[in-house]
């Protein structure tokens, strides 16, 4: 992965990955379209950071990528979401399905809903249906934006704007510092349409099976693979692409 990058713009993407600068989210996805153009995609899971991210990328879609790895497992509404973003705001979002051959292998080896039996065959569906997924999407890119932020959990509580991972691609995060709150407003102010499940009780989304609704008080990630220990609450999508991050990041 080599990106011909100007002296200026590598010192601003390693400012931004130090911690360095701190410029607003609308700033860094422009930037980022100027920086890497027609290599620059956007990891949409329907989740509300997602949905704050794709609207500022609204004015750049023919210069940005949006891919959902669609796992074949999302909850009914968030494919219902997908429809409605699609339709309204005129999106080609690459849906990236899993390798069927490596998918029918598993389920017919393991069982459709194997992720429950243990926590090796868990990761290998997370493996199978969204890890491969992601590195085939990631592959023709030189940059990608996600919508994680720090305060999502204590493996994300040291996130910077910006990551070099090992490939040489580099993952943007313009919500990193940005609080609940802040994403609620700007859904609320652009009315933007969301998963009906938010008010529900979900605050954090992924496939229905490892999803559930939260009680009061509970960790807003405590409803994702709720059978697991909290150390495990994570697929993996992005602690592989921390353990391939090549300076200054520690391993969560
Ligand atoms: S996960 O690792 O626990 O599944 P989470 O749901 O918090 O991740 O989402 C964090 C970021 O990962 C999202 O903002 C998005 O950029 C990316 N992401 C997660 N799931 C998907 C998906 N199904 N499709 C595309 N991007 C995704
Ligand atoms: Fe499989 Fe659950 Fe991971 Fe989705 S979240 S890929 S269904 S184990």
């Amino acid at each position: 992965m080599s990106e011909d990058l100007s002296f200026d713009a590598l010192r601003w993407l390693e400012q931004l990955a130090q911690g360095a600068l701190a410029p607003r989210a609308e700033d860094i996805v422009a930037r980022a379209v100027t920086l890497f153009p027609g290599s620059l995609a956007l990891a949409n899971s329907f989740g509300l950071e997602d949905l704050v991210l794709q609207h500022m990328a609204l004015p750049y879609k023919d210069r940005i990528q949006s891919f959902v790895l669609d796992t074949g497992r999302l909850p009914a509404e968030t494919y219902d979401l997908i429809e409605l973003w699609r339709l309204r705001f005129s999106i080609a979002f690459r849906m990236v399905s899993p390798d069927a051959a490596a998918l029918e292998d598993f389920v017919s080896r393991e069982g459709p809903n194997a992720f429950y039996q243990s926590l090796e065959l868990r990761k290998h569906c997370c493996e199978i249906r969204k890890i491969e997924p992601l590195t085939r999407a990631l592959s023709p890119h030189g940059a990608w934006l996600t919508g994680l932020r720090r305060e999502q959990s204590q493996a994300r509580s040291t996130l910077e704007l910006a990551e070099k991972e090992s490939s040489g691609r580099w993952k943007l995060n313009p919500l990193a510092h940005w609080s609940l709150e802040q994403i609620w407003d700007y859904v609320h102010t652009h009315q933007l349409p969301y998963n009906p499940l938010h008010d529900r009780g979900y605050p954090s989304i992924g496939c229905a099976p490892c999803t559930r609704a939260i009680e009061a008080g509970e960790d807003v990630r405590a409803g994702r693979w709720w059978w697991e220990r909290d150390q495990h609450k994570e697929c993996g999508l992005h602690t592989h692409a921390r353990k391939e991050t090549t300076h200054a990041y520690p391993s969560p």
